[in-house]
């Protein structure tokens, strides 16, 4: 079903860029990243083979969740710009051919916009409080949550406010952080609303969307108690939660793809949906809904040949039986850098992090040979790659941040428990000899960057070979000239039960997932996951392409 050769298609086999604004290039030395400094780093971007690049929030906001937490859909936050800036970084990224995604944040707002602070204003019973989801206490006096759904982050999902007299009030509903309130997808003001926020980035030039909890926007009504099944959890993607997953989701989406034709047909809608299985996910990726979705179940897939290959057949057959490609991703900025997850058997669940105190620690070189292998095996693939700034420098986790430093509500909310999302958010290195290793000109960093970055810094890799930063480039220039985006596998039996092998466009891929050697078959290495000692042995952990 996957069909390509239209320019409009280029998300079908795209390799997309995930740049985090706060960690990848700050301008005016705050220690936080900005627009200004992603602009000027995006030749870099062009340089590693990308086509598009994804930002992920930089609108107002009172960072209560690093962006996630919006308070003006249509305006930039002081601390990374401004509109003009956003127009500048456009028209850059334009000049070098990068296509450029942002993120929408529609299942809830902070508590700080405009549209809160009014509901909170306008008192009982009054439209403003109908844009989220306000209920009354359980209890005699209301003293008690509405129901018992917990936060993602942990705790309780709901917060109760104080009316302007000063007596207690209903509660509202917070799937994420208790600044995070959600809003109520029921009532078409807030459809109307979100209509007019894609256009205003639509008219600015902007080649899509990448939509947050595209799962969660819509409850059972109701808003019944949960229990979720054993060894499920509420966050859980699994689950059968009455907050995940809702069929009525997909009205808002196929609203959503209409908007998004009249401007034209290369546009597209990128889920951020943990739905379980992948058949269900491919829902959102119905002609007339998104384009893509993100694959997590092939990111939470251990580095098994058994595995990858049951859930490469399972995401090509659930995508392309609706038409679209499959996606596959490894890194994001909420689970822990593939570098260091691969290490560890098994990773902890998704969001809760790692940091000084988890044991055993992670084997660094272990996890970087893995990661290099799995990513080899992934652009590889057909369909549409997406990078996390930094695993192109081979970025482990940065696990021993001080507790001082942490800023993932994960981590308040859990009192400390779990250590949240802050490890892969780092602000990555530039030059190595450079204050805060190029990342910012005064040397500051919003979070400490570990004492052995300048060593992964982009200039003491470039043009080494063997540097992950070159096997990356390798890899996306491979890829491209091969057509491996848009072309088709098919499976070789070889090699033994550690060994994942297929081919692709005339590409024979070899994964070696195992410890033991593996004899390589007829062709010339073209790309290798390391230096190999001989071209016909395939050492563990590690992954070829070979051509004819
Ligand atoms: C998504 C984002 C995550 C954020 C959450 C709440 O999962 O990727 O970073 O905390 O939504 O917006």
């Amino acid at each position: 079903m996957q069909q390509t050769g239209s320019p409009d298609d280029w998300w079908r086999s795209a390799v997309i860029y995930q740049v985090y604004p706060r960690s990848f290039a700050d301008s005016n030395g705050d220690g936080v990243g900005d627009l200004p400094g992603i602009a000027r780093r995006l030749p870099a971007l062009k340089r590693l083979g990308v086509d598009a690049v994804w930002l992920s929030p930089f609108y107002t906001s009172p960072q209560k969740d690093a962006g996630y937490d919006v308070a003006d859909y249509c305006d930039v936050d002081p601390l990374f710009g401004t509109l003009a800036d956003f127009d500048h970084l456009r028209a850059e990224s334009r000049e070098l051919g990068l296509r450029l995604l942002i993120d929408l944040v529609p299942n809830h707002t902070s508590s700080a916009h405009a549209w809160f602070q009014e509901a909170l204003a306008a008192g009982p019973g009054s439209p403003e409080r109908e844009r989220y989801l306000f209920r009354p206490g359980r209890g005699e006096a209301g003293e008690l949550p509405p129901n018992n759904w917990d936060s993602v982050f942990g705790g309780p999902a709901w917060t109760r406010i104080t009316e302007a007299d000063g007596t207690p009030g209903p509660w509202y509903l917070h799937l994420f952080d208790a600044s995070q309130p959600d809003l109520d997808w029921t009532n078409p003001w807030v459809h109307e609303r979100f209509r007019d926020i894609l256009r205003f980035w639509l008219d600015r030039g902007i080649d899509g969307f990448r939509v947050d909890v595209a799962h969660g926007l819509v409850k059972v009504p109701g808003l019944p108690d949960y229990t979720p099944s054993p060894g499920g959890s509420m966050g859980g993607d699994t689950s059968d939660a009455p907050y995940w997953a809702q069929d009525g989701v997909h009205e808002i989406y196929r609203e959503w793809h209409e908007v998004l034709t009249e401007y034209g047909p290369d546009r597209v809608l990128v889920a951020e949906a943990w739905v379980n299985p992948l058949s269900k996910l491919a829902n959102w990726v119905r002609p007339d809904e998104m384009q893509q979705a993100f694959n997590f179940g092939y990111l939470e897939t251990p580095w098994a040949a058994g595995p990858l290959r049951s859930v490469v057949d399972a995401s090509l057959a659930a995508f392309g039986a609706v038409g679209a490609p499959s996606t596959w991703v490894l890194s994001n900025h909420d689970v822990i850098r593939h570098a260091t997850r691969l290490a560890l058997t098994p990773p902890p669940p998704q969001g809760a992090g790692i940091g000084p105190r988890t044991q055993p620690r992670p084997d660094t070189a272990v996890g970087l040979q893995r990661a290099r292998a799995a990513t080899a095996f992934m652009l590889a693939l057909p369909g549409s790659a997406y990078l996390f700034q930094g695993e192109e420098l081979g970025l482990p986790e940065a696990i021993d941040l001080p507790d001082s430093a942490r800023q993932d509500p994960t981590f308040f909310r859990t009192g400390g428990e779990l250590y949240g999302r802050d490890g892969c958010r780092v602000p990555i290195p530039w030059e190595a000899g450079s204050p805060a290793s190029g990342f910012s000109p005064s040397g500051k960093s919003w979070l400490p960057q570990p004492a052995d970055w300048p060593e992964y810094a982009r200039d003491a890799q470039d043009g080494v070979p063997g540097s992950t930063l070159e096997f990356y480039r390798a890899a996306l220039a491979l890829r491209a000239e091969h057509g491996l985006g848009a072309g088709a596998i098919e499976w070789l039996e070889f090699g033994g039960p550690d060994v994942v092998a297929f081919r692709n466009a005339g590409v024979t891929v070899v994964a070696n997932t195992g410890a033991g050697q593996v004899t390589l078959p007829e062709g010339r290495v073209a790309l290798t996951s390391e230096p190999l000692a001989d071209d016909r042995v395939l050492p563990g952990d590690t992954t070829v392409w070979l051509v004819a």
